[in-house]
């Protein structure tokens, strides 16, 4: 056997009813805010990372799959959507066709990293971003549909966490001001974090490093070191979570490990699933669509990971409720009339199964038994005869003829029951 490739998964019956699911509820939720789906490609130049999510990141320094194609160009498999989902916004002048872009995609995404529980190689995320509004209403709008999702899933134990990191007129000061707090202990972090500090010291923040962590902890807040404008959009924000009734708990460590925020930070943690907890992350990065290239325009959204998603969600109502039916058929001549029951129902909108090898009855009732049938028809030589139907209730065993003309209505009348 020639294993799956490590940090990847298949989704297989079973699971994937519950991806269904996150799948169904996010896209009702986003077009009832008015969120429109945009599916781009997988792959992407290199540097639209590199430039995007930024040079001194971990996701471009380490995690990148990045290759050299055939025609020689660099490649990647995309990381992260927003970069992806900004360039589709300045190559189809999306504000020209849309006004206020606000756009969702669904779709892998590929770091790698350490897989653990929670933390693959090739992940699926939902992302969420909106075009061209600088008001703090927007970055609300953003933490409430964010919040709203948690909800609609029905995960419990989630906590929502903000932060502000500024913006590039504040953030240098507050980039000095880390350095400067760290003085002599810059020589016991870890050789990453050294590097950090000259190249990006608000990345410092990133650090797992567990030996590190004390250190990090005593260093300065961006939230003290935040410019006037930069103050007043955090202030707003709070005021808009607070009408909204999020409940929300501010942290300094928040600086999230993207190079392109600004502002409003934010991420999403689900208390019962593990070490890998953040569940969904964004933030604003008004800088970023000039940076690729386009228009002078803000940004923010969010993404959320789906495993991550599904790994929180409770069981119940994961699936859409089945009525499965079970087409019987006994001796060669019921097979054929079997077989176009089984058309005829399918055509109808039900659900029907069959099985094919013509093996005894007994083994076909067990058939149907595995499939979870609800209802078993039963076609042999004495319903041929008398052009029925036998309709057989699994769960009861009870069984009774029903016309062939009239079985699809029948079928049709006992699943709608069956649903109620
Ligand atoms: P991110 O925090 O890197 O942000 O990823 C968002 C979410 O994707 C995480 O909270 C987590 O649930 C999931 N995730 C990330 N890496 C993995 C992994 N290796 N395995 C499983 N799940 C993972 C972004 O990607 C930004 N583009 C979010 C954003 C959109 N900001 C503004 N707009």
């Amino acid at each position: 056997m020639i294993p799956a490739v490590r940090g990847t998964h298949d989704i297989l019956p079973g699971e994937v009813e519950r991806w269904q699911r996150v799948e169904a509820v996010s896209r009702r939720l986003f077009e009832r805010y008015g969120y429109a789906e945009v599916r781009t490609p997988i792959i992407e130049r290199e540097e639209l990372f590199a430039k995007g999510t930024g040079e001194t990141t971990d996701i471009v320094q380490k995690e990148m799959y990045a290759f050299t194609d055939k025609g020689g160009e660099r490649i990647t498999l995309r990381p992260e959507a927003t970069p992806s989902l900004v360039r589709a916004f300045v190559e189809h002048s999306l504000e020209q066709a849309m006004g206020v872009p606000k756009i969702y995609l669904f779709g892998p995404m590929f770091r790698y990293e350490r897989p653990q529980k929670g933390r693959y190689r090739q992940f699926h995320q939902l992302d969420v971003e909106v075009f061209g509004v600088a008001d703090p209403a927007v970055d609300a709008e953003i933490l409430d549909l964010a919040w709203s999702l948690v909800v609609e899933l029905g995960i419990e134990h989630v906590e929502l966490v903000i932060n502000s990191v500024g913006c590039p007129a504040c953030r240098p000061a507050f980039g000095e001001a880390l350095v400067t707090a760290l003085g002599q202990d810059l020589g016991t972090l870890c050789a990453d974090c050294q590097r950090r500090a000259v190249t990006n010291p608000l990345r410092i923040f990133d650090c797992k490093v567990p030996q590190d962590q004390p250190v990090i902890d005593r260093l300065p807040h961006s939230l003290d070191f935040l410019c006037e404008a930069c103050r007043t959009h955090f202030g707003a924000v709070e005021r808009h979570l607070a009408m909204y009734d999020i409940p929300y708990r501010v942290s300094h460590r928040l600086v999230r490990g993207l190079d392109y925020y600004t502002r409003t930070t934010f991420e999403i943690l689900a208390g019962n699933i593990g070490a890998q907890n953040a569940i969904l992350g964004g933030g604003r990065y008004d800088g970023l669509v000039k940076q690729l290239g386009g228009p002078d325009r803000v940004g923010i959204g969010f993404a959320a990971g789906i495993e991550r998603l599904v790994l929180a969600m409770p069981d119940a109502g994961a699936g859409e409720a089945r009525t499965p039916l079970f087409v019987a058929a006994m001796g060669e001549a019921a097979r054929e009339s079997a077989l176009a029951l089984l058309r005829d129902l399918r055509r109808g909108g039900l659900e029907a199964h069959m099985e094919y090898e013509g093996r005894s009855i007994k083994s076909q009732m067990k058939r149907a038994d595995r499939l979870k049938a609800a209802f078993a028809l039963i076609l042999g030589d004495e319903e041929l005869s008398r052009g029925e139907v036998t309709v057989k209730n699994m769960k009861t065993g009870e069984q009774a003829p029903v016309p062939r003309a009239g079985v699809l209505d029948h079928c049709r009348a006992l699943v709608a029951g069956g649903r109620e």
